[in-house]
């Protein structure tokens, strides 16, 4: 079995990239050491503060959140990062050749219930000449990143990443705290019968979402002429790694339930990431109207529709939008 840093040189990875990814991969062998010792480790629970999008954090996120932007400012591999716990982008190394958006603990709501939570990160290209400071770097659409991933913290504490050659998935031995390889190329495939929605808010999306899931709902005594089955985490990681395993459909659509927030997920560090493993996968992501990836962020805590997976459920779901 071979440990990541060989795997990724021979992919081409450059040496700065590969100490970047290792520096990541630092916080999270911590994070996933926390959040294992649950209830011992006294991080359980919630914090008084919201985010700046109003959601209450919860400790894990706190921690997690230092954990990663400690190492990562410390490292000198860093330009700037951006985070779902940050207000705003925190400048890094100016002679830095990277950014970093990551999305510390997703799941946040599984972190008191013992279920699947994990860190989802971006890496993309800071422009030569930049401001650190000017959070306009990293205005730059998903085809631009140059390696995203997660780490799910789960039974076991597996990372899914990719370099834009494939999307390899390793697993944390932690006798000796090393990513070993463990599926060489994930393929997800084409056709699926399992689909993850949350359901609670089916009355609140829009017409084409609806009459899709209503199809599928009827089985095999509806127009698609097979049964299928749902799947929800609660953590789009967890979906997300299901879907790379064995394939399916993931969907956050727009809803109407809060006028101020039609989307859920944050394109930066949820949907840019997933769609980039996904497609490196053999899988789609997009939000409807347009490839996720193609999308010209506007501001660092944009949100975005999502529908990825299987592609031909995916297309077949996006017949619905037309
Ligand atoms: P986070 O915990 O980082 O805020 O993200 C949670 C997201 C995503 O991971 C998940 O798919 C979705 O929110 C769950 O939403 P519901 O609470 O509506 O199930
Ligand atoms: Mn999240
Ligand atoms: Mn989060």
């Amino acid at each position: 079995m071979r440990r990541l840093p060989p795997v990724l040189i021979e992919d081409g990875c450059s040496r700065e990239l590969l100490s970047l990814i290792r520096t990541i991969l630092a916080a999270c062998k911590e994070i996933s050491f926390r959040v294992g010792q649950g209830a011992l480790s006294g991080v359980l629970g919630s914090t008084l503060d919201e985010n700046i999008q109003g959601e209450t954090q919860k400790k894990l996120d706190v921690l997690s959140n230092q954990l990663l932007k400690d190492i990562l400012l410390e490292s000198g591999y860093v330009k700037a990062i951006a985070s779902e716990e940050e207000d705003y982008t925190v400048a890094g190394n100016p002679d830095a050749e990277y950014i970093v958006a990551f999305d510390p603990l997703d799941g946040s709501s599984n972190t008191d219930i013992n279920s699947l939570v994990g860190t989802i990160f971006s890496i993309m290209r800071a422009p030569k000449d930049s401001d650190p400071a000017d959070e306009r770097i990293f205005m730059q659409p998903g085809h631009q990143q140059v390696a995203a991933g997660y780490v799910l913290y789960g039974p076991c504490t597996t990372l899914a990443l990719t370099i834009g050659k494939g999307t390899r998935i390793f697993t944390l031995d932690k006798t000796h705290g090393s990513f070993m390889l463990t599926e060489e190329f994930a393929k997800i495939p084409e056709d699926t019968k399992e689909f993850a929605i949350n359901a609670s808010n089916q009355r609140h999306w829009q017409p084409a979402m609806q009459n899709y899931v209503n199809d599928l709902l009827a089985g095999d005594t509806g127009p698609r002429g097979k049964n299928f089955n749902m799947r929800w985490i609660a953590a789009m990681v967890g979906d997300v790694h299901r879907v790379l395993c064995r394939g399916g459909l993931f969907t956050y659509p727009a809803d109407t339930k809060d006028p101020n927030k039609p989307f859920k997920l944050r394109l930066l560090y949820e949907a840019n990431p997933m769609a980039m493993l996904v497609e490196q996968a053999g899988g789609i992501a997009h939000t409807g109207q347009e490839r996720i990836l193609e999308i010209d962020p506007q501001e660092i805590h944009q949100r975005v529709s999502v529908i990825l997976g299987s592609k031909n459920e995916v297309e077949a779901c996006l017949g619905y939008h037309k």
